[in-house]
């Protein structure tokens, strides 16, 4: 896989544990990243994160990320100036969607900022832990607006979790649902979806050592998310 040396251009605190990352890369990528495509994050002398693209612009690369761990809490340290290195785009495009619904929860909103990007029409609900997250992004990105917000600390949108209130959504049958977030939500929501008639799919996360097709990491219901995914049938989820 080919790694293009990109320097941070800023690495900004939006809320708590979540961070906008911008970094511009030294030569222009190979491949345009489409929705919802990710990229292997490389941070020298720490690790390797698999992160959603969620814009490309020119040379101008962004990401949206939550500190989980050693590799995300080090690349919140990054400072402008800084040099890491990012892949050539991984995982298939799926961007050919009738009447898009997003379902999306928390960090997973990453690859919808991109699909906002491409799309003139959604809709869907993001469900976040706090609705400072929602304020700050949407203001950011304000066409993150076509989303209802459901926030568990009740302070925007609707209160409580989005499984909660997927009963209030009305789906016509040419409706795709594109869902991504926690799996017990993941599940959750391919379930409710399975008896309503709409094709639905997951923007899957699993864990991704290689994003080559060789380790083996990756595997999703007998096929790699790193070359086969990240789109899987809510099917999976059953
Ligand atoms: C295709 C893809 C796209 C992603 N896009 C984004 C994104 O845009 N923004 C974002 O914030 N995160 C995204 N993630 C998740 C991100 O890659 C992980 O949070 C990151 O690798 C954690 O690395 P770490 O070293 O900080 O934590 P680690 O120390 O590696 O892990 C901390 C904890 O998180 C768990 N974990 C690590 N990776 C995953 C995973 N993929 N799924 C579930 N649990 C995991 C570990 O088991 C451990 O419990 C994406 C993951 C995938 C596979
Ligand atoms: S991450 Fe290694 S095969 Fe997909």
């Amino acid at each position: 896989m080919s790694y293009i040396p990109s320097v941070v251009v800023s690495n900004e605190q939006v809320s708590e544990n979540y961070y906008i990352l911008k970094v511009r890369t030294l030569r222009k990528l190979v491949k345009k990243p489409l929705p919802p495509q990710f990229s292997m994050v490389w941070i020298p002398g720490v690790d390797l994160v698999p992160l959603s693209y969620a814009d490309c612009s020119n040379r101008l690369v962004t990401f949206f990320y939550k500190v989980v761990g050693e590799g995300t809490k080090n690349l919140s340290l990054r400072k402008p100036g800084d040099i890491i290195a990012i892949s050539e785009p991984v995982g298939k495009f799926f961007t050919d969607i009738e009447n898009p619904v997003f379902l999306v929860g928390g960090t997973s909103i990453a690859p919808i900022i991109h699909y906002s990007k491409y799309l003139e029409n959604f809709s869907g609900v993001w469900g976040v832990k706090s609705g400072a997250l929602a304020e700050s992004l949407i203001e950011k990105f304000p066409k993150l607006k076509h989303l209802s917000i459901v926030s568990e600390d009740c302070t925007i949108g609707f209160c409580g979790k989005l499984t909660d209130h997927l009963d209030k959504l009305r789906l016509s049958s040419n409706t795709t649902v594109l869902t991504a977030g926690p799996p017990e939500m993941v599940k959750a929501v391919c379930r409710w979806i399975k008896n309503l008639g709409v094709r639905s799919y997951v923007i899957a996360e699993t864990i991704v050592k290689c994003g080559l097709g060789v380790c083996g990491s990756c595997v999703i219901n007998n096929s790699l998310l790193c070359r086969d995914g990240p789109v899987v049938d809510c099917s999976v989820f059953w």
